[in-house]
């Protein structure tokens, strides 16, 4: 039987607009997109996302999902619509990107509690690093996984490659795109 099309969404966490990290993130999506799914991404140091300053008023009004107005106007929408969140990122001092981090703290607003959540997506994490030792991982590893299990999201699988220092360096690594795109097949 023919599976459901999905939206998949892409977030991008590279300041480089062709990094290793994207390049992940494009042979996953090639991948889901043979499928006959629908994949958009954003780049998000492209966008004006501002950290959660702690005001807790989405938590004292569940029905404004966030008072700060900037780019996550756009993206909130975007995020509830999706069945399938991609995290590409590069590894930055041991986690994931800045942007990543910020757009991930602004999830507050839907969380598990609220009636207006994003439980029940599958999410995938795409990252590279130039650290050659599996262990320079673990943080964000263990990052990926407490916030897609805290948030209620399936996760369908992680590509780690590490030794990848210059932009196009995914390119010569072995079967790095192989196992991004074989993720993205998994769809
Ligand atoms: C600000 C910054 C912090 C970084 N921190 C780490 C790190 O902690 N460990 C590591 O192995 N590589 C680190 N790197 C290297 C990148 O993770 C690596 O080159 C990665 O493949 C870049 O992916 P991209 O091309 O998608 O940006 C860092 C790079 C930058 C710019």
């Amino acid at each position: 039987m023919r599976k459901r099309s999905k939206q998949i969404l892409i977030l991008l966490g590279s300041p480089r607009e062709d990094g290793n990290s994207t390049r992940l993130a494009f042979a996953f999506a090639d991948a889901a997109s043979r499928n006959g799914h629908a994949v958009r991404s954003i780049r998000l140091p492209a966008l004006d996302v501002a950290p959660c300053d702690g005001c807790r008023q989405c938590w004292a009004k569940a029905s404004q999902p966030c008072v700060i107005r900037d780019d996550m106007d756009s993206v909130y929408p975007l995020l509830r619509a999706a069945d399938v969140l991609v995290f590409a990122t590069p590894l930055h001092f041991y986690t994931w990107s800045a942007p990543i981090k910020t757009l991930t703290d602004r999830l507050v607003c839907l969380t598990p509690q609220f009636k207006r959540n994003l439980k029940g997506k599958t999410s995938v994490l795409l990252a590279t690093a130039a650290d050659e030792r599996p262990a320079a991982f673990a943080g964000l590893t263990a990052t990926y996984r407490l916030v897609a299990d805290y948030m209620g999201w399936k996760r369908l699988g992680e590509v780690r490659i590490g030794g990848l220092a210059a932009e196009d360096d995914v390119s010569r690594a072995g079967r790095a795109l192989a196992r991004a795109d074989a993720l993205g097949s998994r769809l």
